[in-house]
């Protein structure tokens, strides 16, 4: 058992690997326009645009919806730096809004203090895969006449009122980066159904780079050896030749040393290569089984810790979460992942309101502007969902975390 590669097969590795044994399709071919008219018609909308990230896709959204220097766009904490950064590399600026405690979305009285003449847009994120409340979000926007861009990052497969999120606002975004529902290593999707906006965002995708093969295979090797990882029986000799590919030449990391400090990296407008469209095609088809297990997964945890006091949050029912991980308030978050640390599982997403950040000041964010999220961003873990995590892991980890939860997930 493994935090990472819970969302690959076997044979993923095997197609990843035919894509490394037969270049010329590594970068450019016909899966990059099937995946994203497969992603389009998931979310029900009629377009989708695949990047290299969905921190690129949600700069080409800003780019295409003319936000820019002098505009201002509301986004929540915790989030993560790299959204705060889109934002600021279009040259706008991130207005910080604080979320509420239980499903960790924003705060929409904290936005209403918080909106002013020169808000453009607003960032709603589905933190965790539980989407927000649509209903009064979408109409604060309309109120406020801002644009609504939707963060799924954490959400593919989540509904509200039966309705895929992705499908609300004006657009929205998605990651595959490795650890998020479905696995490219790195990777990204716009959705809208706007005509107009779809046109200007694929002006933007057309001006964006194909990656470079070096980096794609490195993406592939990464995939393959994350899978392999996962896997008990081979785990030990998987981890040396992770370790052994690592020395020469790093496996890539989803966040770069410049993104962490604020700045801009080189090569930031890219495209999703073939291969890893590919990839993410396989996996949007088998999508239903992976949310199903995820479920069942979550419900697992809920009833482990059930018999231990724990007392999940109620979820009002026009929502419908597709938990990308499952979060957990605990007291003593050090002594929480101590305690789960033998079982290798026990994520830590959030440990600051702008998750990776050299620091939040650096970002623009006002210390004691959030006292909610930062909070959330001492007391938040969050347990794997990840189709690959057995009943019995369930088990083991609920009870490693029981003693320390605060019964609110
Ligand atoms: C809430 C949220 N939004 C956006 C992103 C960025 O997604 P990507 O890594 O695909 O750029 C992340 C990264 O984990 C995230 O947690």
């Amino acid at each position: 058992m493994a935090l990472l590669g819970g969302t690959t097969s076997l044979a993923d590795c095997l197609t990843a690997a035919g894509y490394l044994a037969f270049p010329p399709r590594l970068i450019r071919g016909r899966a990059v326009a099937e995946y994203e008219r497969a992603f389009a018609r998931e979310i029900g909308v009629e377009y989708a645009f695949s990047f290299a990230s969905g921190r690129v896709g949600l700069y080409g959204v800003l780019h295409a919806l003319g936000i820019g220097p002098g505009d201002e766009v509301l986004l929540q904490v915790p989030t993560h730096i790299v959204v705060a950064n889109a934002i600021r590399y279009v040259g706008a600026c991130p207005i910080y809004v604080d979320c509420t405690p239980d499903s960790i979305e924003m705060d929409l009285q904290d936005a209403g203090r918080k909106v002013g003449d020169r808000t453009r847009a607003l960032i709603l994120q589905h933190t965790f895969g539980i989407p927000c409340d649509l209903d009064h979000a979408v109409a604060f926007a309309r109120r406020h006449d801002l644009e609504l861009i939707e963060d799924c990052v954490h959400a593919l497969g989540a509904r509200y009122e039966g309705r895929p999120v992705g499908s609300f606002g004006r657009a929205g975004f998605f990651s595959t980066e490795e650890t998020k529902t479905i696995s490219t290593t790195m990777g990204g999707m716009v959705t809208t159904a706007d005509a107009g906006l779809a046109a200007s965002v694929r002006e933007f995708q057309r001006r964006c780079a194909w990656p470079p093969r070096g980096l794609v295979a490195r993406y592939l090797l990464k995939l393959i050896v994350y899978h392999l990882l996962t896997e008990p029986h081979i785990h030990y000799y998987a981890r040396r030749l992770y370790e052994a590919l690592g020395r020469p030449q790093p496996l890539p990391e989803p966040t770069t040393a410049e993104e962490a400090r604020g700045e801009r990296p080189p090569g930031y407008e890219r495209r999703l290569a073939n291969a890893q469209a590919a990839l993410g095609l396989r996996q949007l088809r088998r999508l239903r089984q992976n949310l199903r297990r995820r479920e069942a997964v979550v419900a697992g945890y809920r009833d482990h810790l059930a018999r231990d006091g724990f007392e999940p949050a109620p979820m009002p029912s026009p929502r419908e979460p597709a938990y990308v991980r499952f979060p957990l308030v605990v007291h003593d978050r050090p002594a929480a992942l101590r305690r789960a640390a033998p079982l290798a599982v026990l994520g830590a997403w959030f440990t600051s309101v702008l998750e990776e950040s050299a620091s939040p000041e650096q970002g623009g964010y006002v210390p004691g502007s959030c006292p909610t999220a930062e909070a959330a961003s001492e007391h938040l873990v969050n347990l794997p969902t990840h189709p690959r995590v057995r009943p019995g892991d369930v088990e083991a980890i609920a009870s490693a975390l029981a003693p320390s939860s605060r019964g609110r997930a």
